[in-house]
């Protein structure tokens, strides 16, 4: 840690961009997708995070995101989550953080990120199937499934297995990335495609955080262990005092 922390001294960056996945949010208490605890472990994604699991049983797959979204709404933003945002605000005009997030949950918007992309989609938003609108969704949908005011089902604005990513986000995003002076990547298995290929267009220091090692801590220049409110509070802080000196 104190070896990153040094480079960090060092090196003075002031773009950041943070690459974060659901390792994030689990000190919040939101379940991840992999690992012996995750979603994936006592649900198929094919049953409900696809296109057709949905055609075959809407009210099955609202039933699960309602139930994910009840989980949420009662969560918290944790340290990481804030820290992060506080680097984003205190940067100002020495330089800009941006995320970019493939969590649905909404935590780092509510910790105050406001330069912020979600690769996957808001599972506090819904959209018409047909007109392709969209509209807020915060609280529980009062009939299952919810329909759009024109008659058709309405599902969750997030980006299923098989379905392409919002229009321009990943091209925003690796832009993001390539002219970056620091890529932080936070509590992503890195085994989802296309968002994990981000890293590799980082040119300069790139840090990993996570308890596990993964396929991507080969390309960061750092893999630290560990936990992210553990991890990213001191990182944020080593970055600030450079970038403000
Ligand atoms: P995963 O569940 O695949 O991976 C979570 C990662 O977070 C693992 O590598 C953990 O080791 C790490 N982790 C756990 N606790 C942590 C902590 N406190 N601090 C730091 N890291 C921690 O989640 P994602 O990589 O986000 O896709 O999964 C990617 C995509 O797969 C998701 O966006 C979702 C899923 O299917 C869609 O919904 C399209």
């Amino acid at each position: 840690m104190e070896n990153v922390l040094s480079s960090i001294r060092r090196e003075r960056p002031r773009r950041i961009v943070v690459f974060t996945g659901a390792g994030i949010s689990a000190e919040s208490g939101i379940p991840t997708f992999r690992g012996s605890e995750g979603l994936w472990k006592n649900f198929r994604a094919e049953d409900l995070a696809t296109p057709e699991a949905f055609h075959r049983d809407p009210e099955l797959v609202w039933e699960w995101y309602e139930w994910r979204r009840g989980l949420i709404r009662a969560a918290q933003p944790n340290a990481a989550h804030m820290a992060i945002a506080r680097l984003e605000r205190e940067l100002a005009r020495k330089g800009d953080a941006l995320v970019v997030t493939q969590n649905v949950d909404g935590l780092h918007a509510r910790a105050g990120s406001r330069n912020l992309i979600e690769l996957h989609g808001n599972i506090f938003r819904a959209r018409c199937t047909s007109e392709q609108t969209t509209r807020e969704l915060a609280h529980p949908a009062e009939s299952m499934p919810p329909r759009c005011g024109c008659g058709s089902l309405l599902r969750p604005d997030v980006v299923w297995f098989g379905e392409m990513l919002p229009a321009g986000a990943m091209e925003r995003a690796a832009a993001a990335v390539a002219g970056c002076d620091l890529l932080l990547v936070v509590g992503t298995s890195g085994l989802v495609y296309p968002a994990a290929g981000l890293v590799s267009s980082a040119r300069r220091m790139s840090i990993e955080v996570n308890p596990q090692k993964t396929p991507l801590s080969a390309s960061c220049t750092h893999a630290l262990p560990g936990y992210a409110t553990t991890i990213i509070p001191p990182i944020t802080e080593t970055i600030l005092e450079g970038a403000l000196r």
